[in-house]
């Protein structure tokens, strides 16, 4: 499933960012990229260690955690150090997987997303392109918003023409390990929530509840 999340991050989230890393170190981007995937990135990004990079984590972190869309769609058990990257003019990252496990205490990579931290129109190309069962699909959203998508897929970043595309990427492990039964979990969750808007604590709503947590109980990975 790939979903677009909008405004996952508030208007004064972006300017805090933007503003802090307007001063900020960028390094090449091949330094965080599998062996195959560094011959097609070239982009740069915010130096990993830095107090930049912390504070973007932890605007990230908050916002994820209070999204109930990202909550109910990943079932995320472990947030990655996030990449926040800068393409220029002739940057781009070429077609690629992203690795199955990262970070240290290593974590197994289910679900990717970019966050978009520039408005559309102020840049040309730099669209995130996902190959899919049904074809290529482009995505270049609104300042503030995501797209979160499986891991799984071959996905490249196209070149940029005009402007400068900045955005945070990270990656999600999450409780559910197979998408398709993370899917069934979020129409579940996404029906007994639109019941219990509309009529209460029915006894439908229980029985959807309960089938949801036993579902938890028999795929989750907590
Ligand atoms: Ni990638």
């Amino acid at each position: 499933m790939v979903m677009c999340i909008a405004d996952v991050l508030t208007g004064m989230e972006v300017d805090e960012i933007v503003s802090k890393i307007s001063t900020a170190d960028f390094v090449d981007g091949q330094i965080t990229a599998g062996w195959h995937a560094r011959q097609v990135k070239k982009n740069t990004q915010l130096k990993g260690d830095s107090p930049k990079s912390t504070m973007v984590r932890g605007i990230v972190s908050q916002a994820l955690d209070r999204n109930t869309l990202f909550q109910i769609a990943a079932l995320p058990k472990t947030l990655s150090p996030l990449i926040l990257s800068r393409y220029e003019v002739g940057m781009e990252y070429g077609s690629h997987v992203d690795n199955a496990f990262m970070g240290n205490p290593v974590m197994r990579s289910d679900l990717s997303f970019t966050l978009f931290l520039c408005d559309p129109k102020t840049y040309e190309g730099g669209e995130l392109v996902i190959e899919t069962m049904q074809g290529e699909q482009a995505f270049k959203l609104e300042m503030g918003s995501m797209i979160l998508y499986p891991s799984t897929t071959l996905h490249r970043v196209t070149p940029v023409t005009n402007g400068v595309r900045v955005a945070i990427v990270g990656w999600i492990q999450s409780l559910i390990r197979d998408a398709g039964s993370r899917e069934i979990l979020f129409d579940l969750d996404t029906a007994r929530q639109s019941i219990f808007a509309q009529h209460g604590k029915t006894s439908e709503f229980d029985l959807i509840s309960k089938s949801y947590a036993n579902l938890l109980r028999c795929w989750g990975e907590p």
